[in-house]
């Protein structure tokens, strides 16, 4: 579905602060993009947008931090204020480093974005999920710029200890380099599969991942002090959650979640999904949920063809309660898959666009009944251009201009009417239920082959070679 991946990306939502994710989308180039969805690419910031130095754009940054109605501890925040960002994204003036963007620093061969500074807006709701203490002793999966590393260093201060670890030999060298230049050299940082914890630091009291998770690796439950708490961007039917994770008898039990959108994890325990590109006439790079099948010629097709809209049966009040509806047809819609676009070149989506940038794909190997729905606001992006560019237009133009809160299930494909019915009355019922968000959403984790019972009724359950993962809504399953 359409809107965003709120927060896949440094595109915070404006509505919402608290409902946001890291870039997904890259920015377009004339070699198409370069980076992930609404991740801006280092070296294509303004330096001249902010004619401040860096004491005063930190600043600035942890004002707009502080007014994004999250409630977030005074001992982050300060944190935030003291560690020098600019220090760790070298490649950009003080001024664009210091903007509340993710800032992708090391691209794959592919040109999409392997490593970046995470949204420093989404790096705080995850350091408050993550509910770091002073003398805390902390691992991080995904050192990248090594700025997140820093930032929990100051927060557990001198009796804690950050471990911060990548899988990436020249990211580590960097972030070590940044790490010390920037004053926190009691941070230890090394190669290695995250996906293996510290073995020799273990146990620690918090451990945060900070690459995009299909699996969760035993090490990190493993690796935790009882009561310790982990924190992850999970990916669940293509849709990437913030989830704290707590243990709570033979499971773990989220104790928050929030949509956020990361570069995915590699090594052992990588997902499946892999980069499908389209040729033209609509040239996009994608991926399918969990690696699902899919005919790539009638989904070219099908994307290649008419579009019909069908209205949404409510009216929304913001772009982050279309997020919440997009993520509750996501998660409740049964057998669909979730397409989410990576990059889609020359001007087919908007790369200001918020996320969440994706699609519900029904019956996505047969051709002759495929649906593709996408989840927008209403009458945008109706000159004649295509429907991803209308809906990228949509969600932008929404966020800016005062959207009526009218919205679209715009589909496509032969299979596409029946699909937006189908999530036109699921609709009704995420309305009848008071309008379910992330913030509602309960995450539930057991190790494979020890899931006690059957999960509530109308949980999608989701099965992964170390865990089973269950998550639904309290209130859906009365
Ligand atoms: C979004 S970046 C992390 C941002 C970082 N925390 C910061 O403050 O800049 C994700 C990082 O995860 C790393 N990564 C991916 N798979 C990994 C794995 N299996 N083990 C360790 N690091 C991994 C990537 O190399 C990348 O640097």
């Amino acid at each position: 579905m359409q809107p965003r991946e709120p927060a896949r990306s440094s595109h915070r939502d404006p509505a919402d602060p608290a409902d946001r994710a890291e870039p997904a989308r890259a920015p377009a180039g004339p070699a198409g993009p370069a980076a992930r969805p609404g991740e801006p690419a280092v070296g294509l910031a303004d330096p001249d947008a902010a004619p401040t130095g860096p004491d005063a754009a930190r600043a600035r940054m942890v004002n707009e931090l502080r007014q994004l109605g999250h409630l977030l501890s005074p001992a982050v925040l300060a944190a935030f204020a003291t560690v020098p960002r600019h220090v760790f994204v070298p490649e950009i003036g003080p001024a664009a480093a210091y903007r509340d963007e993710a800032l992708v620093i090391k691209c794959g061969p592919d040109g999409l974005p392997v490593s970046s500074s995470s949204q420093p807006a989404m790096m705080a709701i995850m350091l408050d999920q993550l509910g770091l203490q002073p003398g805390h002793r902390v691992l991080e999966i995904g050192t990248g710029s090594g700025y997140n590393a820093a930032v929990m260093s100051e927060v557990v201060g001198p009796a804690g200890e950050v471990v911060t670890i990548d899988i990436d030999a020249q990211l580590v060298a960097r972030a070590r380099a940044s790490l010390l230049a920037a004053g926190a050299d009691t941070v230890t940082v090394y190669r290695a599969d995250g996906g293996y914890g510290d073995p020799g630091g273990a146990p620690f009291d918090r451990i945060i991942v900070t690459a995009g998770a299909w699996d969760i690796a035993p090490a990190w439950l493993d690796q935790l002090v009882p009561g310790g708490r982990l924190v992850l961007p999970l990916s669940i039917r293509g849709v990437q959650l913030s989830v704290a994770l707590e243990q709570l008898g033979r499971g773990w039990l989220s104790t928050s979640a929030c949509r956020c959108g990361f570069v995915r994890m590699l090594g052992a325990f990588a997902g499946p999904e892999e980069v499908v590109r389209l040729d033209e006439p609509r040239s996009l790079a994608f991926q399918m949920s969990d690696g699902s099948p899919v005919d790539i010629d009638a989904l070219a097709s099908a994307l290649a063809g008419p579009a019909s809209d069908e209205a949404v049966p409510a009216v929304l009040a913001s772009i982050a309660e279309l997020a919440d509806l997009d993520l509750w047809l996501t998660m409740m819609a049964g057998r669909v898959n979730r397409l989410t676009v990576l990059a889609a070149p020359g001007d087919w989506l908007d790369p200001a666009a918020p996320p969440p940038f994706g699609a519900l794909v029904s019956d996505g190997t047969d051709a002759y009944r495929l649906g593709i729905c996408m989840l927008m606001p209403a009458g945008f992006g109706d000159d004649g251009r295509g429907a991803g560019r209308a809906a990228g237009n949509g969600r932008g133009a929404a966020a800016a201009a005062g959207w009526s809160g009218a919205a679209a299930f715009r589909h496509l494909g032969p299979g596409g009417p029946a699909l937006a019915a189908r999530l036109a009355t699921l609709s009704e019922r995420w309305a009848q239920l008071g309008r379910p968000g992330s913030r509602e959403l309960e995450v539930a984790v057991w190790r494979a082959g020890a899931v006690p019972g059957r999960p509530p009724a109308d949980w999608l359950v989701v099965k992964r070679p170390s865990v089973t993962i269950a998550a639904g809504w309290p209130v859906a399953a009365r």
